[in-house]
């Protein structure tokens, strides 16, 4: 059981002016912040960090939604984190989420989902590498 998992609050929520609330919901619910960075995917670096949805019907679209504005990337501390964290922001699609979840509060659509929160362990750390040089995390 890992203590630490990897976010992104994605380009919908951050442009519609939810940055700020999510962040909030994070930290009341327990969370530390080890790293935080305010960023923009190219297409590329959407595609890489995107390519095991690569063969996926969605991926394109994926890859331009992701690239379409300003992103907050962080890796988040607390224990049993990465489980914990996908209850706290609740089902891919919203239309499923339970009520009182990040995405059924923010989120628009399955596809623009308002948050991203590493599904394992493993994948915490390689999303949290993608994003954050030794010298950006604590
Ligand atoms: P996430 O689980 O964070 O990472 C994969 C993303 O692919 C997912 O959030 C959604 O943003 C997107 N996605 C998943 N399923 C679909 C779908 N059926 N149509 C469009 N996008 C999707």
């Amino acid at each position: 059981m890992s203590n630490r998992t990897f976010t992104m609050i994605k380009p919908d929520a951050t442009s519609k002016g939810y940055t700020g609330a999510i962040l909030d919901e994070i930290i009341q619910a327990g969370y530390s912040i080890k790293a935080l960075k305010w960023t923009k995917l190219s297409k590329e670096l959407a595609s890489e960090f995107y390519s095991v949805h690569k063969e996926r019907g969605f991926f394109g679209e994926l890859v331009d939604y992701m690239s379409s504005g300003p992103i907050i990337a962080a890796i988040l501390e607390k224990e049993n984190a990465v489980t914990d964290f996908r209850k706290l922001i609740g089902a891919t699609n919203p239309a499923n989420a339970e009520e009182g979840t990040i995405r059924k509060k923010y989120a628009a659509s399955v596809a623009e989902n308002a948050i991203h929160g590493s599904d394992s362990d493993e994948n915490a750390i390689i999303e949290g590498d993608f994003f954050f040089s030794k010298l950006e995390r604590f």
